[in-house]
């Protein structure tokens, strides 16, 4: 099974907005991951709007989704964010549990702790037809909590696993132990019929070895890295390199 690739575009957004112009064309970078063969397209509006502002959102929301790629909002479910998702009609909502301030997410969700909200935002995304994932970390208590909220698929935080893979090929170390977390709870998230997203850190290195490992692997969402690699190799090859890996 071939897993999709959604590209977060927040980084082109960050590079606009460091000269307050519209270079970099948000939207035709869009379109172009599009073309170039991109499954979806992942953007990340935060409060303070220092990458994406909610008015990307909505102009994003006028072509995507498309026949061919999806649109996937991440954020924290404030009133403010799930009134900009309802009105957007995404492909996909993902919430995960930053603050305001928070220069990257860094940490799954408590979903027991939060247990009321996420079950209230979730209930409202389904009757509007929007599919859920809850950004989460390989632990069999939230995963049966995020069923028991209503999330559609779950997305594994793959920051801590990126970490563990270099240092282990660094040192010349086991990389098996890096998926073993994740491994140990495939059957139950079966059982619990949560399909499977992951992200963060993920780039050319790590991610061919954590799709192998995870066979129902439905989606990734990747941006920094593979930004990045846009530098050295363009967008349509980069796009096509991820691609390969997740074949
Ligand atoms: N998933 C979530 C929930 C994120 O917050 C981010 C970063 O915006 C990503 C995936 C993508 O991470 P990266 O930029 O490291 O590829």
């Amino acid at each position: 099974m071939s897993t999709k690739l959604s590209v977060n575009i927040n980084k082109i957004a960050l590079l606009r907005n460091a000269r307050g112009g519209m270079v970099p064309d948000l939207l035709q970078f869009a379109k172009d991951c599009a073309a170039f063969g991109a499954d979806g397209i992942t953007v990340h509006p935060r409060q303070d709007e220092r990458h994406i502002t909610r008015r990307d959102v909505r102009d994003l929301a006028q072509i995507f989704p498309s026949s061919n790629c999806e649109f996937n909002i991440e954020g924290y479910p404030s009133l403010d964010f799930v009134r900009l998702v309802l009105d957007a009609k995404p492909s996909q909502v993902t919430l995960v549990p930053d603050t305001v301030n928070q220069l990257t997410s860094d940490h799954g969700w408590d979903v027991k702790a939060n247990f009321k909200l996420l079950k209230e935002v979730l209930y409202e995304f389904h009757l509007a037809g929007i599919r859920s994932s809850l950004f989460i970390e390989a632990d069999p208590i939230q995963l049966e909590a995020a069923k028991e909220v209503g999330a559609d698929r779950i997305e594994f935080y793959t920051g801590p696993y990126a970490e563990a893979y270099y240092d282990a090929r660094r040192h010349m170390q086991d990389v098996n132990k890096t998926v073993e977390k994740f491994k140990s709870v495939l059957s139950l998230i079966e059982e619990l019929e949560l399909g499977i997203n992951a992200g963060h850190d993920l780039n050319l290195d790590n991610l061919k070895f954590f799709k192998a490992n995870i066979p129902n692997l439905l989606e990734v969402s990747i941006g920094q890295a593979l930004v990045r690699d846009c530098l050295y190799y363009g967008l349509e090859n980069t796009i096509q390199m991820y691609k390969r890996e997740l074949a």
